[in-house]
């Protein structure tokens, strides 16, 4: 078991669902709906986790979740069962995407891109492999623009990756975006800007 799957010394799978399950029913599972409301024609999901976002995605849309953990992996897998999307898990990594090029319509990334090794590298395959004009559907958390917050962010950085899966609190995943050639659509923040809703467009 490496830093980036452990928790606390345990599994960061089997503990996600529980640590998340507060956030979800508060709030987060309201994002979820109204993104997957978004989703269209053929979906991507990157690092699909236990597969929290499944539950969300209407029926008749295709979708393929793509995960490199194994555990979240199987878990997700019994999520899918009971999706009404068709879903097909996939094990990967979103670097190197194993997807001809334009073969998705929409592309999802949620609490993903803050995780994943390298963010251009995987944007870039997410554009890669959306056909041109896709949308990329993300909910993820971001580097704050206001102090004292994003000093604080920074310097929790390193001790919540090896907390939470390898997970950076001090991620410009907005600039990110926009650097990998997506026009941004939409923007929702959320708990002070921490958390972002957005909708962006491949070129
Ligand atoms: C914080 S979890 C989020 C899971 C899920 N998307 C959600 O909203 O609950 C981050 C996920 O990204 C996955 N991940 C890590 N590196 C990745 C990579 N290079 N490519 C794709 N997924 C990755 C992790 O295994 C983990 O399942």
């Amino acid at each position: 078991m490496t830093a980036a799957n452990t928790t606390l010394g345990g599994s960061f799978a089997a503990a996600y669902d529980a640590l998340m399950w507060p956030f979800e029913r508060v709030a987060i599972g309201a994002w979820r709906r109204r993104l997957a409301a978004r989703a269209g024609g053929r979906v991507l999901e990157i690092g699909a986790g236990t597969g929290s976002q499944l539950r969300w995605y209407g029926a008749g849309l295709e979708v393929v979740a793509l995960e490199p953990d194994p555990e979240m992996a199987a878990r997700a897998r019994r999520r899918a069962a009971g999706a009404a999307a068709s879903v097909r898990i996939v094990e990967g990594s979103a670097e190197a995407l194993p997807f001809p090029d334009g073969s998705f319509d929409t592309a999802v990334a949620t609490f993903c891109l803050c995780t994943v090794q390298d963010p251009a590298a995987a944007l870039a395959e997410l554009r890669r492999v959306l056909v041109p004009g896709g949308r990329l559907l993300a909910i993820e958390h971001v580097h704050l623009s206001w102090q004292p917050g994003r000093r604080l962010q920074s310097l929790a950085a390193p001790a919540w990756a090896s907390l939470a899966g390898g997970c950076r609190l001090d991620r410009d995943t907005l600039a990110a975006i926009r650097e990998a050639g997506f026009d941004l659509l939409e923007e929702r923040p959320h708990v002070l800007g921490w958390i972002v809703e957005l909708a962006a467009s491949g070129r």
